[in-house]
């Protein structure tokens, strides 16, 4: 016990440890109390007991890639798809706003649907309609020349996980014309055009040994990021991993857990796939270090179409108000909803 007080000590501290470290504090239970408590310390000193609200607007789940682990990919012929009109979107916004959202994060498939005058356009509208908010994109790898002509538009954070940052991990969880070196170029063009940047990773995603996590925790050391989305793993049957076990909740926690250790100031969301795989996996994340929501906005009735995975929660009739069940849930661990736009907080205040 004494071993894991110091490791967690010295993490705490320094933002860092050696990697033969981390990998005994990623392949234990034993130390998950200590960096619990640790990471919930520090969570409290950069950002009190605040919680910031993501409205997630899922706009389209076409895609033209085929990542083995997504439900929404394009060999996935069972997928009813959909997309959201600028009208649509707007009309989100307009529902977001009311109930108290700062940041709309636009997500869907790479869709060429959405040509980059079109994302423009969006973005625009959105920006002088609400020029209070924050708008997020994440729509995939786009050429430097897009992403820049989004942020001109008025879009200022980016979300794309890097998924792994290990080449040969990458290898099984994408098809041959998906590359890593292109998904990095992507990330460290957008933290350049000046957009808050987020990255992140599926945990327990097929093959994914302790070494990649190792990997994966340097490579956010390199990109700093101002935001980590990671989520565990969970299955969906038309997809060529169907047969692959969901990933871990214990495993995703204590991620989180050291990710606020690792990165104090870093704005680390309690994922939907959290939520999913278990019924208070977001509550238990927010009590490991998460600090941030992100409810789902999008209209209820395209919601069960836009399955990264399977079980996906928020799809019902009853669901039409995830603002309002987040509030109390997060209420429920003794921290609160703020109505704020929700930025990095680079510095200890
Ligand atoms: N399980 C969990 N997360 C998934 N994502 C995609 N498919 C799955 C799945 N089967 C995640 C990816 C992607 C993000 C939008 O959703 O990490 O970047
Ligand atoms: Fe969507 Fe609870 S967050 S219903």
């Amino acid at each position: 016990m004494n071993e894991y007080k110091q490791l967690v000590t010295t993490l705490r501290e320094t933002q860092d440890l050696p990697s033969e470290a981390l990998r005994s504090l990623l392949e234990t239970d034993a130390a998950d109390a200590l960096l619990r408590e640790a990471a919930e310390e520090v969570r409290r000193q950069y950002y009190g007991d605040a919680v910031y609200l993501r409205g997630l607007i899922e706009f389209t789940n076409y895609c033209k890639n085929d990542c083995y682990y997504c439900g929404i990919r394009h060999g996935n012929r069972e997928a009813t798809r959909y997309r959201l009109s600028q009208e649509e979107i707007l009309s989100c916004c307009r529902e977001g706003y009311a109930l108290g959202f700062r940041t709309f994060v636009l997500q869907g498939g790479e869709d060429p649907y959405y040509t980059d005058e079109k994302i423009c356009s969006i973005v625009s509208a959105i920006r002088t309609a609400y020029p209070d908010c924050a708008i997020t994109l994440s729509i995939g790898e786009k050429p430097r020349a897009s992403y820049q002509a989004y942020f001109d538009a008025g879009a200022n954070r980016y979300l794309l996980r890097h998924e792994t940052a290990t080449e040969a991990h990458y290898r099984k969880l994408h098809p041959d014309n998906m590359s890593l070196s292109n998904r990095k170029r992507c990330l460290f063009d957008l933290k350049e055009i000046g957009y808050q940047v987020g990255a992140g990773i599926m945990v327990g995603s097929p093959y994914q040994t302790t070494e990649h996590l190792l990997a994966d925790l340097r490579f956010l050391q390199e990109l700093s990021p101002d935001m980590i989305g990671i989520g565990p793993y969970l299955t969906h049957a038309e997809t060529p991993f169907c047969d692959q076990p969901n990933g871990s909740l214990a495993l995703t926690l204590r991620l989180l857990s050291i990710l606020r250790l690792m990165f104090p100031y870093v704005l680390l969301p309690a994922t939907t796939a959290l939520g999913t795989i278990h019924p208070q996996g977001r509550e238990l994340g927010l009590r490991a270090g998460a600090n941030v929501v992100m409810p789902n906005l999008s209209p209820v009735g395209v919601r069960e179409l836009y399955q990264l995975y399977e079980n996906k929660i928020c799809t019902g009739e009853e669901a039409a108000q995830c603002r309002g069940c987040l509030e109390r849930r997060v209420l429920s661990v003794g921290y609160h909803v703020v109505t704020d736009i929700g930025n990095v907080r680079r510095e200890k205040p």
